[in-house]
């Protein structure tokens, strides 16, 4: 299928990853045009022969599936003003609508869920909630301690459930289709419990103590060419050397990136 990302920072980096494992198409938009170009040169590394590509404004137009990897409210925004050319097709909201001065709350009503407002920006659109639990850099990785990543999936619409589950598995994760949209609420309220109780637990501490030298900081660019340590997959895939150290023992390191990089 003809995956559009819309965003080119961390998450579209992993997702494109993803996509491009699973054999799909990637198209990489970005209100900057050369960040798109780079992210899809970058991605272009990951598989051989990979289709993937920069667009433009016309972004949806040939996309089997749109995955917003913005922040919110920009995905909303973006979305309605895409609204005609989103109309018919699956819209995948991945965000994390946390009020990121405080981690204490979101900025969506009780009640809804930043996945529902999407909905109702684009009524013409499927929009299903995906992701919003899986960090950045796990994707990049594709894996967490050797175990595939979960990914949860919620949607009113049975189609478009199966077509992110279909592009998760290929991907190498695991679906975990839980129903209906409403359940987004859980979802986005459940990862900034995630972020918020990272301090209280401990976890940077621990994190910073066990691994001085483990940098904490959003999800980078891989800060050696693609292939540089041995030419293994993993490698390949662009995982940046912070990831790669904190993947085969715990999700903290993910975590700590997760957070700083707004996840
Ligand atoms: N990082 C994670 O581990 C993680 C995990 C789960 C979910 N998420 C969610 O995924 C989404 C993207 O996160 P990220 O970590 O990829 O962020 P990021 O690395 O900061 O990338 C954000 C992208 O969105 C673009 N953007 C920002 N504001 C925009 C606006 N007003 N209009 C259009 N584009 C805009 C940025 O473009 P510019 O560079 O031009 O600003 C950039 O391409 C967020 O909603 C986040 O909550 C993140």
């Amino acid at each position: 299928m003809i995956v559009t990302i819309v965003g080119a920072g961390n998450m579209a980096r992993g997702i494109g990853t993803r996509a491009l494992v699973g054999g799909h198409s990637v198209r990489v938009h970005d209100r900057t045009e050369t960040k798109a170009r780079d992210l899809a040169s970058d991605l272009s590394r990951v598989v051989s022969g990979a289709d993937v590509t920069a667009v433009g404004a016309d972004a949806a137009a040939d996309a089997d599936l749109v995955v917003l990897a913005v922040p919110y409210p920009a995905g909303r925004d973006v979305a309605a003003a895409w609204a005609g050319g989103l109309a018919g097709r699956t819209v995948v909201d991945i965000c994390n609508p946390v009020d990121f001065t405080t981690f204490d709350s979101l900025v969506v009503p009780p009640g809804t869920s930043a996945a529902e407002q999407i909905a109702a920006a684009v009524p013409e659109s499927r929009v299903v909630k995906a992701f919003n639990t899986t960090l950045a850099g796990t994707l990049a990785e594709g894996e967490v301690a050797g175990r595939p990543l979960d990914v949860f999936i919620a949607g009113d619409d049975d189609t478009a459930r199966r077509t992110v589950s279909d592009l998760v598995s290929s991907g190498g994760m695991r679906p975990l289709d839980v129903g209906p949209l409403h359940w987004a609420r859980e979802l986005e309220g459940f990862q900034l419990l995630h972020m918020a109780s990272q301090e209280r637990l401990g976890l940077e501490l621990v994190q910073r103590r066990r691994d001085p030298a483990v940098t904490v900081g959003a999800c980078p660019r891989p800060r050696v060419p693609p292939g540089a340590r041995g030419g293994a997959a993993r490698d390949r895939s662009g995982t940046p050397p912070c990831h790669r150290r904190s993947a085969g023992r715990s999700t903290r390191a993910s975590t700590l990136e997760g957070r700083e990089g707004r996840c």
